[in-house]
């Protein structure tokens, strides 16, 4: 056996030699050949994206990183609103209440009001905001407050500002000096102690300290930011580097069911996400059952995918809403009008007008936009009414006014063109997904092509809130047929992306987090892997003396490398007579291996339980390599340029 660096190389027996030192000859099962330089399809810049929809508080109370729950005072319509109660100290006394006697503004008509009872020396009365599952607090860390407030006539202030434990330590707090009596913004920085500890049982207090007994004062949009990741936007830094991380080529936005709601009236309505966020007015996401504030809306969402250098697939609302709500063909023409303007906001030049809206929105540069999804899912409308009337009259309307844009089917239709259909799987067995590597080898080459927008294991032993290495593993087979059939396969999409641990509607999601840090499923690996490691085009390759089951593609950077990935889904290590042709392959790669317990999951607790290991390892023309039991592997072979 050869071991170079820390993975074992090779069968049993003599066969090749490396750096003088006789290896044994292939004892091996298999026998992989590789021709590089037979070019099979290209890989498409969106071969492997993400879903983003606000589902398992994957968007407020997730990507969005703003700490504070129901700031907007609007959620569950509920009095005192929702998240927050009341704090008192030192025999202080006081009381909530939801206020909509005199609105900040249209979009926000409910406030927090605070009313202070007594309140002498060495008392205070506030409001405190719970959170998402808890408020994250660092050391050494500067957070961002600011909400609007105002007082009645008799009420002088100061307001403490603090962040502090569940049990009442502080953290960190500053002083709003006086609230006057006409709605203003408030403003202030809380800056943690080195000894705070990192920490989800905290909250917000908003209180008045020994003062302001018998007044009241009424709070609305209350926001609490940590330091946030580089670049426009809001979200939080460790979510956007481990979407970053995956290389993603696209990211298919705003959802999923989120874009339809459940009736017309809550879908994404993209016009209402405009502007300054004390101006949206937010909705309620009834399909995951929890208030959107809409503080991240569609120029976000476009923002964030151009953060991470993906192409936004822009799924626009097409008159239907999950369940049986379907727009009459009557009555489309907005919805339709509404998608072109979406479009125009998305793409446009600054001298349209929703170009410019987009510009006066603080981003001139129109964004990247190839894809255009129409609808969603809307194999779940019986009605037929996709087929009939909607999909034909969106398809005419943004083919006549975006000749170029490609245009996405949710379902197959017969009534106009597809550009490419969206095909969604989520399934429960592994096996099943690995059965799938071949599916798309025998589509059409002159049909429609195929996005895979939606797809994961689902409900895999220990799969809730994120899956194990089995499904992992189960979900790569999958893929491998997905890279072999680029020309067909124009992107794939894992979903859902992020689960709140402590929120979440769906089992099984990719990236898990709490209030403070996160953690990639063994799914997320995989994706990594299939995001970062690969060529530009396919090339041949042929498996033979294995089980059907493990699956294989190479691919070769025009620069010189050849990427080798190989899924074993199988209990047992498979030893492969490894064969290159069609190039001249250095002595030895960097392997990347993701295996380990079927079973195994990653946690907050244990983020990194399942993890891919990197080793460099003997490769040459021919070379023996085992692949371990339940694995993926990718094999980086060092190949000369293809000329
Ligand atoms: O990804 C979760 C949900 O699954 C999506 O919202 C929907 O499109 C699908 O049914």
């Amino acid at each position: 056996m050869v071991r170079i660096g820390k993975v074992a190389v090779g069968g049993a027996m003599l066969a090749l030699t490396l750096a003088g030192t006789a290896v044994p000859a292939s004892a091996a099962s298999a026998q992989l050949t590789i021709d590089a330089g037979a070019a099979g399809p290209g890989i498409n810049p969106t071969q492997f994206g993400h879903m983003i929809e606000d589902i398992n508080h994957s968007v407020d109370g997730g990507l969005n990183a703003n700490l504070v729950r129901n700031g907007t005072m609007k959620e569950n319509a509920a009095n005192p609103p929702a998240f927050w109660s009341v704090v008192t100290g030192g025999g202080g006394t006081g009381s909530l209440a939801t206020d909509t006697a005199k609105p900040l503004n249209a979009a926000n008509g409910s406030a927090l009001k605070l009313s202070i009872a007594a309140n002498g020396s060495g008392q205070r009365v506030g409001a405190a905001n719970a959170g998402y599952f808890g408020i994250g607090v660092r050391p050494s860390t500067a957070y961002r407050v600011s909400f609007f407030a105002h007082a009645d006539s008799g009420f002088t202030g100061p307001l403490t500002v603090s962040l502090e434990s569940t049990g009442g330590t502080a953290y960190a707090s500053a002083t709003v000096a006086s609230i006057g009596q006409s709605w203003r913004q408030y403003t202030a920085t809380l800056t943690t102690s080195a000894s705070a500890p990192v920490s989800t049982a905290n909250r917000l207090v908003i209180a008045a300290n020994a003062t302001g007994a018998g007044h009241s004062v009424w709070l609305d949009v209350v926001t609490c930011y940590p330091p946030t990741a580089a670049g426009p936007g809001a979200f939080r830094a460790d979510l956007v580097q481990k979407l970053a991380a995956t290389a993603p080529g696209f990211l298919r936005l705003p959802g999923g069911n989120f874009l339809e709601g459940t009736t017309v009236a809550t879908r994404f309505d993209w016009k209402a996400t405009l502007g300054p966020i004390q101006n949206r007015p937010g909705h309620q996401n009834d399909s995951w059952a929890y208030w959107s504030t809409d503080q991240t809306g569609i120029l976000e969402y476009l923002e964030l995918a151009e953060a991470l250098h993906a192409q936004p697939l822009l799924a626009v609302y097409a008159g239907y809403s999950a369940g049986t709500n379907v727009v009459p063909q009557g009555e489309l023409a907005p919805y339709i009008q509404d998608a072109l303007d979406e479009i125009e906001y998305a793409t446009g030049a600054t001298d349209t007008t929703w170009g410019a809206r987009r510009a006066a929105d603080g981003h001139p540069a129109p964004f990247d936009v190839a894809y255009v999804e129409i609808g969603n899912e809307d194999n779940f409308d019986h009605s037929g009414s996709y087929d009939a009337y909607r999909y034909p009259m969106f398809y005419d309307a943004i083919r006549a006014a975006y000749p170029k844009l490609k245009i996405v089917a949710t379902t197959k239709v017969t009534s106009r063109p597809m550009d490419v259909i969206d095909d969604h799987f989520y399934n429960s067995a592994p096996s099943w997904f690995t059965g799938q590597a071949h599916r798309y080898d025998t589509t059409s080459r002159t049909g429609p092509k195929h996005l895979i927008g939606e797809y994961a294991v689902r409900n895999a032993p220990k799969g809730n809130p994120t899956g194990t290495l089995a499904a992992a593993v189960g979900e790569a087979g999958f893929m491998v047929g997905l890279v072999r059939n680029a020309d067909v396969v124009i992107g794939a999409a894992y979903a859902p992306a992020l689960a709140n641990v402590g929120g979440f509607q769906w089992n099984t999601n990719l990236i898990g987090f709490d209030a403070s840090t996160s953690y990639g499923a063994p799914s997320y690996y995989v994706q990594q892997m299939f995001g970062t490691l690969h060529g530009d085009h396919v090339v041949a390759s042929a498996l033979t003396g294995a089980d059907p089951t493990v699956s294989v593609v190479a691919s070769r950077a025009g620069a010189g490398r050849t990427y080798l990935t190989v899924v074993n889904p199988t209990a047992a290590a498979v030893s492969t007579a490894v064969a290159v042709r069609g190039a001249t392959v250095g002595a030895t790669a960097t392997a990347t291996t993701l295996t380990g317990d079927p079973t195994a999951v990653n946690s907050i607790g244990k983020p990194n339980a399942v993890m891919p290991a990197t080793s460099v390892v003997a490769v040459g023309g021919a070379f023996d390599y085992t692949f371990p039991a339940n694995s993926v592997t990718v094999l980086q072979l060092p190949t000369d340029a293809v000329r």
